[in-house]
């Protein structure tokens, strides 16, 4: 069974989308959430979903091992990003080559960035009179939206859509695409 560690500063809907895909599975489970933000929203769907989730502030994330021991601990085989905003530091890309990934709520190299993030992306899309955005699932190295793209989807943007309505549709994309895009990872 492999073991999949989510990381998320939010909402965490797609958090609980992948917990939920994978309790039905047998190749891996979501054996831990991990978060910078002791207020997130996240942390009460884990409560609810009976998944541990583990704190970490700033000093611990950059200037410590502490959250690569946590992961090597939780005998971690895949990283997933799911709404994490901090740039993930260098001793943790070189301790999980290849196993972390994020994914972006457009279609990379448009859009990424730092401060790039959330309802931030969907206004810029909407300001630019986009015709489509979408979702981008990449790897993650130690620039903000640079890794290798893994898999892409599109959905169509009409004048009459708003940064919310965006959002909408790029989550169902999200929802949709992102626990079977791990699946084949993990496979
Ligand atoms: C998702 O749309 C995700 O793509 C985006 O944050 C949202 C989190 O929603 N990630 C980024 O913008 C990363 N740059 P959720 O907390 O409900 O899953």
């Amino acid at each position: 069974m492999k073991r999949i560690v989510i990381f998320a500063s939010g909402s965490g809907s797609n958090a609980e989308n992948i917990i939920s895909f994978f309790r039905e599975k047998p190749q891996a489970e979501v054996v831990a959430v991990l978060t910078n933000k002791n207020s997130a929203k996240v942390l009460e769907r884990c409560d609810r979903l009976d998944i541990p989730a583990f704190y970490f502030n700033k000093p611990a994330f950059k200037d410590s091992n502490a959250v690569v021991q946590m992961l090597q601990g939780l005998q971690t085989d895949l990283i997933v990003l799911a709404g994490f905003l901090w740039k993930i530091p260098s001793n943790l890309i070189e301790a999980f080559p290849d196993k972390i990934i994020n994914i972006h709520p457009a279609l990379l190299p448009k859009y990424g960035g730092k401060g790039m993030y959330g309802d931030r992306v969907h206004q810029a899309v909407k300001e630019n009179n986009e015709t489509e955005t979408g979702i981008t699932i990449h790897y993650v190295n130690e620039n903000y939206d640079e890794g290798a793209i893994i898999f892409q989807a599109k959905t169509s943007v009409v004048p009459s859509d708003e940064a919310t309505s965006i959002a909408e549709k790029v989550h169902q994309l999200e929802y949709e695409h992102f626990p079977k895009v791990i699946e084949k990872l993990l496979s």
